[in-house]
Order: C-alpha cells, then structure tokens, then sequence
C-alpha cells in the first residue's frame, strides 16, 4: 500500500515592510515613530483590487506547482560554467589576527568556486545571526532560521542602499571581505552570484522540492527608482509589484499567495499592515526532501530526551540503521551526524557530549569548524535514534540584525537614496518558518525493516539531548537553514 511521502517540509517567510509606520508599531515594542516619509495626500479607500490583480501582476507566477515542468529561462550551463574559476586568485592577505573569524574564512577560498565562497561568507553572517537570536532567546528555547533567505533579502536590499548604510551592511554580511579577496571580484559580483545561486537553488528539479519567491510590494503613490527596478529583477528574480496595504483585498490576496507556495504551511503571515507602510519585501522558502536513509514508522517509539541536568521528557523518536557519515570533535567536545536527503541536501546533527556543552559549541560555531567536521567524517554503519520535531518560530530580526552589525540599515537617517528618493525606513523584517522532521517515508520503511537489528550502544547516534542542525546543499554550499532543538516537544 502507498501512502503519500512527507519526509520533511520546511519553509520560511521572512517579510521586510519598509515604511514610515509600518506592522512593526503593533508587533514589536519601542519602535519609533518616524518624523518624516509619509506619504502626502494618501487617500485610504483606494478601490479594492481586482480579484486577479496578483496573479497577472506577480513575477511569482514562475512559482512551479508540484508535478509542472520547471521552465528554464536561464542557459544554466553556461551559467554555472562562468562560475568554474576554481583558479581565481585570493589576494586577501592571511589574517593576523585569529580572532578576526570572518578574516579566517578567507582561508577556506582556496579550491572553492566563487559560489561556495560566498556561502562560505553567507554562513559566517549566519552563525553571527544564530547568536544574536539565541542570546534573545532562553535556553530551553528551540530557535530555527533560514540564512540563505536572510542573505539574498539583504543583498537585494543593498541594490538600493549608498553611502554608509550601503558600506554597513556590506560589511556585516561579509561582502566587503568576498569582494577583497581579489582583484576579480566587485560590487556585481556579489549581486550577480546570488542570481546564479537562486537559479541553482530554487529553479531546477534535483529529486527535492527547493522553491524561493522574492516579492517586493510597493504602496501605489510611492516612488521607486527606475534602476532599481530593473536590478531587482535582473538579479534577485523579483518585481516590484504596487499594491495597496490598506487594503484588505491586499492581505488576503498575498496571505493566499504564500500560503499556497508553503503548502498550507504558513497561513496568515501577513495580518494587518499599517496603511501608511510604503514598502515591503517578501521572501518565501519552501523546501520538502525524502531522506536516503528513511526512518520506519514502525521504530518510532517515546523515547527519554534529556532537556539539562534535572529534566528529562519524553519524545517520540525514530530509529533506523544505515550507513552514515560521522565525526567526533574533540576539541569542541560534540558528535557529528550527516543526514542525507535524496538530491544532494544534507543535514549535520550536532550533539555536545555534555549538556553543558552546547554554549561553547554555538559560542565556537565558524565556517571553519564545519569544514573540518565535514572533512574528517568517516563512513560508518550506525543505529539512529532521531527526535521527530516540528519548529515554528517568527522573528523580527531588527534586533538580531543589530547586534550582528547592521544598524544603520534601521536608523532614520538610513540612507536608502537607490530605492526611492522619498526617505523611508525599514521598521519590520519578518522571518518566519516552520520545518518539520519525521520518519513518513512508508514504502520504503518496509524494506529498511528487513534485517533491521538493535546494535551495541557504540554503534548508536543517539540525538538524546539538545542538539543542532544544519541543512546544506552540497554542491554550492549553502547553508539553507540552521536551528537549535532544545526541547523536541516544544514547537
Ligand atoms: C478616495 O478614493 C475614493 C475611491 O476611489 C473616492 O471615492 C474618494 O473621493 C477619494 N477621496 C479623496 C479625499 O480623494
Ligand atoms: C582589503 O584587502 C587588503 C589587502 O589584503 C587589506 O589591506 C585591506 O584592509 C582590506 N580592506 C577591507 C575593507 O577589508
Ligand atoms: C546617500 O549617499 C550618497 C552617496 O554616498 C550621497 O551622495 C547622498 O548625499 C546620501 N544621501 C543621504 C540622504 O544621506
Ligand atoms: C558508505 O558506505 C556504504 C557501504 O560501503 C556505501 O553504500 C555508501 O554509499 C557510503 N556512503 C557515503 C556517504 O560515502
């Protein structure tokens, strides 16, 4: 019998509204009210918009629902073939200073193509958010985060950013040091990877389903510059649509819209909007993958998962046997599990040894510290008993963007001269995304069951205690989604 395969679903909303007086007055404490960018004569009963208005009108019609035949409009060989310049001279001179991590990663630029070095970068300003988020979170809180879709918004964001707004943001998300690294390497060069990642990534068929939509809304009197349309569109795949936030219409309509990209996943991602917002960015990431190895419904069982020193719950967890990669770190004091799903995406499971380790791990958490995990793993047959976890979590990352560096981007004296010449700020960016970790995989589960033996404890991973994750595609690099599970029960 078949029953329908849904290994994993993930997806990610991560919505930026850029306005005078947005969403973010009602959703978060101590914003501001800004002085200045309000839109003069706004007439706030703007007739309703057609009912197709979105569909005409949204570049994400290239959306490719399941089963449709992914339509490329990109000679993607060639594409990728630009980017085999292995060769490429880093200039950047070593770093002096060990504590200067983002300096270090340079050093992982040898022998990598230009994608993966700015995946490299990507991850480091991923690991920088994953801390600032955690230090807002409590311990036993579990925290999930999409950086690839973090990253692209921003680099789309900075098409229109100058002076020292621009020099700021380019600065945390590591883009000055990519573009240091070599007298190849320019401002473009940045904008015109992240097109050829999000091709990569989002718009081809590799046996998972990775789809992302940039969509960028903007209130109907509102001036946005030419160029930067053009730009948006040319790297980041996104439009610039009108819209009228006032409108209920509106909200129902995009709420339909990522609603039916997540597959139900996430409903009514936007609620009201503050009519007077000006401007507002939508990034949505579904991913749905089947593991290689798939966990048999029948070895799942409650299982003790040990929360710190004094808690222990109880949680569902799978089992299944296979061979694995594996490291064990002992500097860092943790044990690496990789994951694989079919198409070339993986996940490392990270558990610290101790339950009091998991603060040293993330503290130590580098690109370089990945790498040589998934250098020195090795190929092993082991039994693996996985917690089944579902995570729902919707940030504002202002504060988190801050304390990772990026702090003139939410000031009123931001300079954001490229999108529009009317002033504007950005008070909300919203990320929001759930993933969901399970066995369901049936029909293969019965053949896994054959010969399916209990083995010694040495040869268990037992995801037991607190734990990390990283999912990555393997061949650019990318980190697509990271998260912390501290407690599995929890969501
Ligand atoms: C606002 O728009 C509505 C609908 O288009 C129109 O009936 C009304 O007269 C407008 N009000 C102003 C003040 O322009
Ligand atoms: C760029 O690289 C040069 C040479 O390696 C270095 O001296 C300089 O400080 C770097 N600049 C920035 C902004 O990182
Ligand atoms: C924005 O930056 C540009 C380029 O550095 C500069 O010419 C302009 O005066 C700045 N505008 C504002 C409003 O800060
Ligand atoms: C590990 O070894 C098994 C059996 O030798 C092999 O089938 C599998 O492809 C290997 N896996 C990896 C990730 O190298």
């Amino acid at each position: 019998m078949q029953r329908p395969l849904h290994p994993l679903f993930v997806s990610l909303l991560l919505a930026s509204v850029y306005g005078s007086h947005s969403l973010g007055h009602q959703l978060d404490d101590g914003g501001e009210a800004p002085q200045w960018g309000q839109l003069k004569g706004k007439n706030l009963s703007q007739p309703v918009l057609p009912a197709d208005f979105h569909r005409e009108n949204t570049v994400t019609n290239d959306w490719i629902a399941d089963g449709e035949e992914d339509e490329d409009y990109l000679d993607l060989e060639k594409v990728l073939g630009e980017d085999d310049d292995y060769i490429d001279i880093v200039d950047a001179a070593p770093p002096t200073d060990p504590a200067a991590s983002a300096a270090s990663a340079l050093l992982l630029f040898p022998g990598k193509s230009r994608i993966q070095r700015l995946n490299v970068l990507n991850a480091q300003f991923a690991f920088d958010l994953y801390r600032a988020l955690k230090e807002q979170a409590s311990a036993s809180d579990n925290v999930f985060l999409a950086p690839v879709g973090i990253s692209v918004a921003m680099g789309m964001i900075s098409l229109g950013l100058r002076g020292r707004t621009h020099e700021q943001v380019h600065a945390a998300l590591h883009f000055t040091d990519f573009v240091n690294a070599s007298s190849k390497y320019e401002l473009a060069t940045v904008h015109n990877l992240f097109r050829k990642l999000t091709h990569r990534l989002f718009r081809r068929n590799f046996g998972y389903t990775l789809r992302s939509v940039n969509d960028l809304y903007v209130q109907q009197q509102f001036p946005v510059r030419d160029d930067f349309r053009t730009q948006v569109r040319q790297y980041y795949f996104a439009e610039v649509q009108v819209a009228d936030f006032s409108d209920p219409a509106f909200i129902s309509k995009t709420n339909h819209h990522i609603s039916k990209l997540t597959k139900g996943l996430i409903r009514d991602a936007l609620e009201n909007i503050d009519p007077t917002t000006q401007m507002m960015v939508l990034n949505c990431i579904y991913f749905k993958g089947s593991w290689v190895n798939k966990f048999p419904v029948e070895m799942t069982h409650n299982h003790n998962f040990r929360l710190n020193e004094r808690e222990v719950v109880k949680v569902p967890m799978m089992q299944t046997k296979g061979a694995f990669l594996v490291a064990s770190d002992q500097e860092l004091d943790c044990d690496i599990l990789q994951l694989e799903y079919v198409g070339g995406i993986s996940m490392l499971v990270v558990v610290p040894h101790k339950l009091s380790g998991m603060k040293a791990l993330e503290a130590q958490l580098t690109p370089q510290v990945v790498e040589r995990w998934q250098k020195s793993m090795t190929n092993r047959t082991r039994e693996v008993l996985l917690p089944k976890f579902k995570l729902e979590k919707d940030y504002n990352l202002v504060e988190a963007l801050r304390s990772a560096g990026v702090t003139a981007l939410f000031d009123r004296n931001s300079n954001m001269t490229g999108i529009s010449d009317q002033r504007v700020t950005i008070d909300l960016f919203k990320h929001r995304g759930t993933i969901t970790v399970n066995e369901e995989g049936t029909q293969a589960a019965a053949v896994t069951t054959v010969g399916f033996m209990p083995l010694s404890t040495q040869a268990r991973f037992s995801v037991d205690r607190p734990f990390l994750f990283l999912v990555y595609e393997q061949r650019t690099g990318c980190l697509l989604f990271m998260g912390r599970v501290a407690n599995p029960a929890k969501s």
